[in-house]
């Protein structure tokens, strides 16, 4: 187990980063990539442990790519329906999207394989993907009522399906149209808030048809795909660790350049601007069909605020960051609706509660949420990542904040989103040591 060390500093002067490629898209290049007619050419692909999970799981399926490593990422396509039988079970590791998804293409298959990954991820439900699968023909076979990991996707000849999500969940929606290529006639999906949408955006890249119209997706089924070129934009939820950082530190002038900024996933600027932050945006143009820009955050005294609804699914994965800023800020927060949290690498209402509690921060967990009052100064702390990267990347933000050395056990867990982590966190002027 690593363990990863930070002690607070300040920069030696203005801080600019990039932060790595999006995981989402990441995962969804490959897959598309390996669907797709042709070859696919990926410039900066997350070259991360999750993805690297779902380039390895689609290999074992025939699809050939790049040496993992290489960038640009060459994905040699085989068609929609051109995958094989893998020799052994796919292990996906602590990736929920590359499992889900897969579960998608596979159901589509003329062929069964077995997905399984992680402790973490053999404890995470696949019913809500396996429910709407078998819908549509397949025959899915997992632990218990939940379908927890191994999961074994029997592919068949699919139909499609009207099927109203009971989940905002992209991975649901994905793993549906993904399906959905390869059954004939109009598959369609309502979620009950807006999700993600890098799927139906690359789909259309890649030559699928297919309508948004509010929270229902479309998609024709059986189209040819056509493998693209890809630009990745920088990942908006691994910009987020210094997004907050910059409107949390006085002494950081940071500008964060080429990040994501789809609404479906830039909740966290409207949620920060509710307490008070202010967030320059510039630079702002659309790189593959997908919104980019440059963000400036400037440090302001924070007020509480009140996050609840629509926006909860557009920040899902800024929650832990969001109750950081909290502790920092005037007066209660309240985080409602966000249940969702609790069956994600970890049960991410607790474990970002016990992390900031033991720093000092009043914090408390709702069923479907947290509540935060502030401002709390935080002291230095073990921290437990339990597991889970993204609290262990706000436990190595919040140690900014922190006098004395904060540190993180389960640091490795990192690895599996933003590898150089530690390395840009040292650039903002901290001590930051891996172990
Ligand atoms: C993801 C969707 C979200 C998110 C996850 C990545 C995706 O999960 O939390 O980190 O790439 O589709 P849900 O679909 O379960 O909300």
């Amino acid at each position: 187990m690593s363990q990863l060390l930070v002690r607070p500093g300040s920069p030696a002067g203005p801080v600019t980063l990039t932060a790595p490629g999006d995981k989402s898209i990441s995962h969804r290049a490959l897959i598309l990539g390996a669907l797709a007619e042709g070859d696919t050419l990926i410039h900066g692909l997350l070259q991360a442990e999750d993805c690297r999970r779902t380039a390895e799981a689609l290999t074992e399926m025939g699809a050939e790519m790049s040496a993992w490593g290489t960038d640009p990422f060459r994905v040699y396509g085989v068609g929609r329906q051109g995958l094989m039988t893998p020799c052994c079970g796919l292990d996906l590791g602590n990736s929920g999207t590359g499992l889900r998804l897969l579960m998608g293409v596979i159901a589509g298959q003329n062929f069964s394989a077995q997905l399984t990954g992680d402790g973490s991820l053999r404890r995470r439900p696949m019913d809500r993907v396996a429910e709407p699968l078998m819908r549509m023909g397949a025959l899915v076979e997992g632990g218990g009522p939940r379908y927890t990991p191994p999961v074994k996707v029997h592919g068949a000849r699919l139909q499609a399906i009207h099927y109203t999500s009971p989940v905002a969940s992209a991975q649901v929606k994905s793993a549906i149209l993904l399906a959905g290529l390869n059954a004939p006639g109009e598959t369609v999906v309502t979620e009950p808030a807006r999700s993600r949408d890098h799927t139906e955006r690359m789909l259309r890249a890649f030559g699928a048809q297919i309508e948004v119209e509010d929270l229902t997706v479309r998609l024709q089924g059986e189209p040819t795909l056509h493998g693209q070129e890809v630009i990745i934009p920088s990942d908006f939820s691994s910009a987020a660790f210094f997004l907050v950082a910059g409107c949390l530190l006085p002494s950081l002038d940071l500008s964060l350049k080429n990040v994501l900024l789809n609404p479906t996933r830039a909740g966290l600027l409207e949620a920060l601007g509710q307490m008070g932050a202010e967030i320059e945006v510039s630079d702002q143009r659309e790189v593959n069909a997908e919104p980019v820009g440059t963000l400036r955050p400037h440090s302001r005294c924070l007020h509480s605020a009140e996050i609840g609804g629509e926006i909860i699914p557009r920040l899902i994965d800024e929650v832990p960051l969001l109750a950081l800023a909290a502790t920092q800020a005037s007066g209660q927060t309240v985080i409602r609706d966000a249940a969702e949290l609790r069956v994600k690498e970890s049960d991410r209402l607790a474990t970002t509660a016990a992390a900031l509690s033991a720093m000092g921060a009043e914090i408390e967990t709702t069923p479907d949420g947290l509540v935060v009052s502030g401002p709390t100064p935080l002291h230095a702390a073990q921290i437990d990542s339990y597991g889970d990267h993204r609290i262990a990347m706000m436990a190595g933000v919040a140690g900014l904040l922190a006098s004395g050395e904060t540190l993180v056990s389960g640091a490795e867990c990192i690895a599996t989103s933003f590898p150089e982590f530690a390395h840009t966190l040292a650039q903002l002027g901290a001590e930051v040591e891996v172990r």
